[in-house]
């Protein structure tokens, strides 16, 4: 990769993982890819705002980028840790054996984490408080504590000059950003979109747990006159930097509010008599004009699922009992659903059982303190009749007009 010019002096550093069987965080899949972006102001102090993860060719790759802005690692006097997340900061270490007079800015919180992680003293940081300022020369920064998104010590910092907010994680996506792509002003509307489903992924997989913080953090940043947004993963939002605000109020806001009225349905099935059931609800569902998308355990992965449901007002779950509870890999998907603290959500749950069942009372027990609405819920012993597909379709129809009321 080539260090990519942002404005007079402001570069962009980018790394992208493109190994198709690495996971982010160990979790999350990346078909796609993803960018782990720093940024560099180049002034009377150079400064670095994130780092990089130590892993690949990624420091001598970095190294070599800040050569295209015609500096060395030695030439940094700065480095601005938004956040302490090793995606961003796993060369830390090594970079301060190699400059041995670079000073980090970071927030308090952010102190006992490099020294826990990187062995950093407090003789080389630089502790921010909140709105606090610092001119470079011809650039002028501030810091923003915006605490949670998504770790602890979390702030963004904003370049007062060009109106510029570097803000870490906030507002990042997945998938890898090609050389000569860099911002949303230099793609398609379909590309452009692609970005945004990525942006909506990471949300709900990385960010969702914290949404109360997010919009916390959104009003702080609303009174500042944002140019450009400069996130720590992903494109650089620049055409338009108000929407991917707009769209992170909104994905924060389905945390504590509705989502939009439309359905997420996730089905298992060993033997297929539960999978039966899964063409008879999208067709109740659409007959009533209700969008729904259609997940399938174990093969479609958590992540994805997260994404749709996080946004969707009714949640449909489709398994059979087995061992006399869920069918596991559903067990999982729910499990991960709460842990995200997804909450407001209408839900009915359907399947098939051979014995005396256990699915429901299981389902019950698990989500008895989700916050969820349970509409409604329907079970048959073996293969479904026809009656049990009416009764169905008749069920959903019901449902289906507590998800759009
Ligand atoms: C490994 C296994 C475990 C099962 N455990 C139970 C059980 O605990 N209780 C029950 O009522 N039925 C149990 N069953 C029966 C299934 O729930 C039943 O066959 C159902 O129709 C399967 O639905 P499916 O075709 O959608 O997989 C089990 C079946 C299998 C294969
Ligand atoms: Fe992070
Ligand atoms: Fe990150």
């Amino acid at each position: 990769m080539n260090a990519q010019k942002i404005a007079d002096d402001i570069y962009r550093i980018a790394v992208n993982i493109e190994d198709r069987d690495y996971r982010f965080e160990g979790i999350w899949p990346l078909p796609n890819g993803i960018s782990i972006n720093a940024y560099l102001i180049r002034d009377e102090k150079n400064v670095l705002i994130d780092l990089t993860q130590d892993i690949m060719d990624f420091p001598r790759d970095f190294s070599a980028q800040l050569g295209d802005a015609s500096l060395s690692v030695e030439d940094i006097d700065i480095v601005v840790v938004n956040h302490m997340e090793p995606d961003h900061t796993g060369w830390l270490r090594e970079f301060c054996a190699r400059n041995s007079k670079a000073v980090i800015y970071c927030s308090e919180k952010a102190v006992p984490l490099l020294a826990a992680f990187m062995g950093i003293g407090a003789g080389r940081i630089v502790v921010v408080t909140d709105g606090m300022t610092l001119s470079l020369g011809r650039h002028e920064l501030q810091f923003f504590s915006t605490p949670n998104i998504h770790w602890p010590e979390t702030i963004m910092t904003w370049e007062r000059t060009r109106g510029i907010l570097f803000s870490g994680d906030a507002f990042g996506s997945y998938g890898s950003v090609p050389a000569d792509v860099m911002s949303d002003g230099r793609i398609t509307a379909e590309r452009r979109r692609f970005y945004l489903d990525e942006a909506r992924r990471y949300y709900a997989n990385i960010v969702a747990t914290f949404s109360a913080s997010v919009l916390k953090g959104i009003e702080k940043i609303a009174r500042l006159d944002i140019r450009i947004i400069c996130p720590s993963h992903g494109i650089v939002w620049q055409e338009r930097p108000g929407e991917i605000v707009e769209e992170y109020r909104r994905l924060a806001g389905y945390g504590s509010g509705p989502g939009e009225r439309e359905v997420t349905l996730v089905w298992g099935s060993m033997y297929g008599n539960t999978e039966k059931a899964v063409g008879t609800i999208t067709d109740a569902l659409r007959a009533r004009g209700i969008p729904v998308r259609v997940f399938h355990v174990p093969a479609d992965d958590v992540s994805y699922i997260l994404a749709s449901a996080w946004r969707s007002n009714g949640l449909i779950f489709c398994m059979p009992t087995y061992d006399y509870q869920m069918f596991p890999p559903m067990a999982h998907v729910i499990d991960e659903l709460l842990r995200k603290r997804m909450r407001n959500k209408k839900v009915f749950r359907c399947g098939s059982y051979g014995w005396v069942g256990g699915a429901q009372k299981d389902f019950l027990a698990m989500t008895e303190k989700s916050g969820w609405e349970i509409c409604g819920s329907y079970e048959w012993k073996g293969a479904m009749t026809g009656q049990d597909h009416g009764t169905l379709r008749r069920l959903v129809g019901e449902f289906a007009d507590r998800v759009i009321a």
